[in-house]
C-alpha cells in the first residue's frame, strides 16, 4: 500500500434556534447539520523513496466516493467509502476551505454555532490543511487564518449599527490529554 489517507474534517453545525434543518431558524447552508469530507495528500519524499508510486485510492468522479485499493496474499480487496465530499490529491487549500469551512463561517456570522475539526493519524495532513505550510501565504494558508480573514472581512463590511465580540481561544489535545 502506497498512499495515505489524509485529514479527514469533521464539520458539525448546531442550530441554535428552535426546530429542524427546515425551519426558518436552520443555518442555510443548506447542506444538513454534519459534513464529513475527506481529503487524500500526495505521497511524501519517504514514502516515494520506500517504493510508493501512487495513491491506493480510486477517486470517483463524483467527488462523494473513493475507493481503497489494497493488495496481499494474492488477492486484491476493494473498499468504497462516501462522503459528503472527496478532495484527491490535486485539491487546494481554497478549494477544501470553500466546501468544508467557508458555509461554517458563513452561519456563525448569522449566528449559529458551528466547528470545524480535523482528525486523522499522524502524517496525515491536519495541520497542512487546517493551518498550511506558510499561514501568511495567500495560496498555501489553510482553513483557520481563512476562517479568520473572512471573520474580519464581514465585520469590517457589516452595519455600523451590529457590534461583535470576538474571542480567541485555544487548546490541543497531544497524546490524550488536553
Ligand atoms: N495536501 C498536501 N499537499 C502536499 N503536502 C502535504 C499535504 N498534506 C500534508 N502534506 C505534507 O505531509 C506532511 C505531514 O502533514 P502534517 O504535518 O499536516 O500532518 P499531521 O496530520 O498534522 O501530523 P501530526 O498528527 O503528526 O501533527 C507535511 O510535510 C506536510 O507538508
Ligand atoms: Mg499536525
Amino acid at each position: 500500500m502506497s498512499g495515505k489517507e489524509e485529514a479527514k474534517s469533521g464539520i458539525k453545525r448546531k442550530n441554535t434556534g428552535k426546530g429542524g434543518h427546515d425551519d426558518k431558524h436552520s443555518a442555510p447552508s443548506g447542506q444538513g447539520n454534519i459534513c464529513v469530507v475527506c481529503r487524500f495528500r500526495p505521497l511524501n519524499q519517504n514514502e516515494l523513496n520506500h517504493g510508493g508510486s501512487n495513491v491506493c485510492a480510486d477517486f470517483h468522479p463524483n467527488k462523494k466516493s473513493v475507493t481503497i485499493v489494497t493488495e496481499g496474499d494474492g488477492v486484491t480487496n476493494k473498499n468504497e467509502f462516501t462522503f459528503d465530499r472527496v478532495f484527491d490529491i490535486n485539491s487546494s487549500q481554497i478549494e477544501v476551505y470553500n466546501q468544508a469551512a467557508k458555509p461554517i463561517i458563513e452561519s456563525v456570522m448569522e449566528g449559529f454555532n458551528g466547528t470545524v475539526f480535523a482528525y486523522g493519524q499522524t502524517g496525515s495532513g491536519k495541520t497542512f490543511t487546517m493551518q498550511g505550510p506558510d499561514i501568511e501565504d495567500i495560496e498555501s494558508q489553510g482553513i483557520v487564518p481563512r476562517m479568520v480573514r473572512t471573520v474580519f472581512n464581514r465585520i469590517e463590511n457589516s452595519s455600523e449599527n451590529i457590534e461583535f465580540t470576538v474571542k480567541v481561544s485555544m487548546m490541543e489535545i497531544y497524546m490524550e490529554k488536553v
